[in-house]
């Protein structure tokens, strides 16, 4: 029973053959492709309609490199010995670090109010969908081959059926793909 949970959302950008960043952690594959004007894919909608975020390790300390912290939304960074993870003052007000398994992590998140969730970080993300937990994913494809990577996919030997909602295109070649779990 999952019902009550909050519905645990994707919002990601892999190269064609489905890498989220290279094996270094790196992004220029991502970010220093053009866009067209104003274009943000979605994004600004998708983080204005949840109410917190998870986030594995790897992907905190990539968004730590960042100029500015961009999430307005309580951010729960996973990680399996959270004692290690270091949190800028700055951000202890809205960042905290939890080693819970992902259905008691979105428990807690529910007992707090939230009803949407925006999962971030391959591993984060397949451990999530390894029992079940997601409910919505949207994945923009970005029209380059990396060859090897960080994957997004590989959960298990668990199907997981998916229900399109949408698919959309840009000139820049960028797909996305909306699908319900
Ligand atoms: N393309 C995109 O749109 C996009 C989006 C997000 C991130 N990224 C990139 O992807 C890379 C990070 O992704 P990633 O797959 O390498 O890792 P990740 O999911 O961000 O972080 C992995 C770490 O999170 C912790 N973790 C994950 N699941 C857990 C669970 N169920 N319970 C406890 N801890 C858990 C573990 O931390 P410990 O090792 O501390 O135990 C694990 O090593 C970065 O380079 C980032 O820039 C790209």
């Amino acid at each position: 029973m999952t019902g009550h949970l909050p519905s645990a959302e994707v919002f990601i950008a892999t190269s064609m053959d489905a890498y989220i960043a290279r094996l270094d952690g790196d992004i220029d594959w991502l970010t220093s492709r053009p866009v067209p004007d104003g274009e943000d894919f979605g994004y600004a909608a998708f983080l204005d309609g949840v109410g917190a975020m998870v986030m594995g390790r790897e992907s905190f300390e990539k968004v730590l490199t960042f100029p500015d912290w961009p999430y307005k939304t309580p951010v729960v960074v996973l990680s399996r010995t959270p004692g290690r993870v270091v949190v800028p003052e700055a951000l202890r007000d809205r960042v905290r670090v939890s080693g819970k398994d992902p259905a008691a992590v979105l428990a807690e998140l529910g007992a707090e109010g939230v009803t949407r969730v925006y999962l971030d970080g391959g591993q984060t993300i397949r451990s999530f969908l390894a029992e079940g937990l997601v409910r919505r994913m949207i994945v923009t494809l970005i029209p380059v081959l990396l060859g090897q990577g960080r994957p997004l996919w590989g959960h298990g030997a668990r199907d997981v059926d998916l229900t399109l909602v949408a698919a959309r295109s840009w000139d820049n070649g960028f797909v996305q793909v909306e699908y319900r779990a």
